[in-house]
């Protein structure tokens, strides 16, 4: 995998005109690349985030992911695209409330025809006692704290070892000893599969931890 942008822009149109969020970002990373985004709240972090996860599309610039230019694609091809390259962890975890927390980290995997079930169910249990989690695998999320959620959308993230890990505010929830567990977790799975981790945060702890750490600013990565 790798990752190339170039002079992206974003623009929303509201109400009182035209709100210019992203002006002109460029990004290049490569495989085992880790990387820290930090900056104000408004800044477009979570904007840049989507852009580069195929979740919405830049008003302007180029977007490259592994030579391919996933706007160019089909919706089809986008969402296969996506579904196998990308792990993406929201600021909000967006785990499904009627299945449970063993059920949510193998939904990924479920548009996978080939996928080797008894190997990713391995996997999911290991990846659910990485975050402190085996002995919840059966729980409802809404039996879990806020912080325990967001340890599960880390895992079903990380599930198909994607190629690409998008996290905005992977820790926010997290108390400090959790949020340390959840980072190198991160930043150690990336490293092993040599894939390209992009994370958003706001805690100078989590981006400690990053090799590299860029700062977002008037609608450009500094
Ligand atoms: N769909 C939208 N329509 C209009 N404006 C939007 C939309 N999405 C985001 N914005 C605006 O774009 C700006 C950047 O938002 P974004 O969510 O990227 O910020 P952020 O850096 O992630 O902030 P935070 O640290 O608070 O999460 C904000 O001013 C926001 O109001
Ligand atoms: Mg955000």
């Amino acid at each position: 995998m790798s990752l190339q942008i170039r002079d992206v822009r974003k623009e929303y149109p509201t109400r009182s005109g035209s709100l210019k969020v992203l002006d002109g970002v460029s990004l290049s990373l490569e495989r085992g690349d880790a990387v820290a985004i930090m900056g104000p709240s408004g800044s477009g972090k979570s904007t840049l985030l989507h852009i580069l996860g195929t979740l919405d599309f830049p008003t302007a610039g180029s977007v490259q992911l592994d030579g391919v230019a996933p706007f160019e694609l089909n919706e089809r091809d986008l969402a296969a695209f996506r579904n196998r390259r990308i792990g993406f962890v929201f600021q909000d975890h967006h785990l499904l409330p009627q299945c449970s927390v063993l059920e949510n980290v193998l939904i990924p995997t479920l548009v996978n025809p080939e996928a080797n079930k008894p190997e990713l169910l391995k996997t999911a249990k290991e990846l659910l006692d990485r975050v402190g989690l085996s002995g919840r695998i059966e729980h409802r999320p809404a039996e879990l704290s806020g912080g325990e959620r967001q340890r599960v959308a880390v895992a079903r993230a990380l599930i198909q070892k994607p190629a690409l890990i998008l996290a905005d505010e992977p820790t926010g929830n997290l108390d400090r000893a959790s949020a340390a567990v959840v980072g190198k977790l991160l930043v150690e799975l990336n490293s092993r599969e040599n894939s390209i981790l992009v994370v958003v945060t706001h805690s100078q702890d989590l981006a400690g931890l990053f090799p590299k750490r860029l700062e977002m600013g008037d609608g450009r990565l500094l």
